[in-house]
């Protein structure tokens, strides 16, 4: 099984740890990308190499922590092939995952509690994409990556 790509900034430090705690009682493997304090930092810089490794197929997932969720979301969704999505309850982790085929797990540490995010996080590793229509419409995603290559 690939490694769980994880990342966080100092505003989602604790909520990767909470994140390791979820996959070290599930046996999923993970990588983590940094940061490794709760010190100020750029949340591109984590952000990125963990998308970087789903992109190229070193992972295939990624979860980022960052406190709002939004800035890692951003970062994770400049690379090919990644579909981030900011998981904020139960409804948007669910649909990522159903109907988006969402890869990548953004968290925002500062507006949810310890207990909901371990519920996501479940949610999220456990929850099947529908394909059907849904693959249809996500395969356009990468048609649109290809014409938006072609076109610079
Ligand atoms: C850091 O203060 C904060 O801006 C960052 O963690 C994140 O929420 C950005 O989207």
């Amino acid at each position: 099984m690939k490694p769980i790509a994880i990342a966080s900034d100092h505003g989602g430090f604790a909520m990767k740890e909470v994140v390791k705690s979820v996959l070290e009682e599930a046996n999923i493997p993970y990588k983590d990308y940094g940061t490794g304090s709760d010190e100020s930092c750029d949340y591109p810089d984590y952000g990125a190499p963990a998308a970087r490794a789903v992109s190229d197929g070193e992972s295939a997932r990624a979860i980022l922590c960052c406190g709002s969720g939004a800035g890692m979301t951003i970062v994770a969704n400049k690379f090919p092939g990644v579909r981030a999505v900011n998981c904020y309850d139960e409804w948007s982790t669910e649909m990522s995952r159903r109907h988006n085929d969402a890869n990548v797990m953004a968290l925002g540490e500062r507006s949810l509690d310890v207990g909901e995010a371990k519920r996501l996080i479940r949610l999220w590793l456990d929850t099947p994409f529908e394909e059907g229509r849904h693959a249809r419409r996500v395969s356009k995603i990468a048609g649109l990556e290809q014409s938006h290559e072609t076109a610079i």
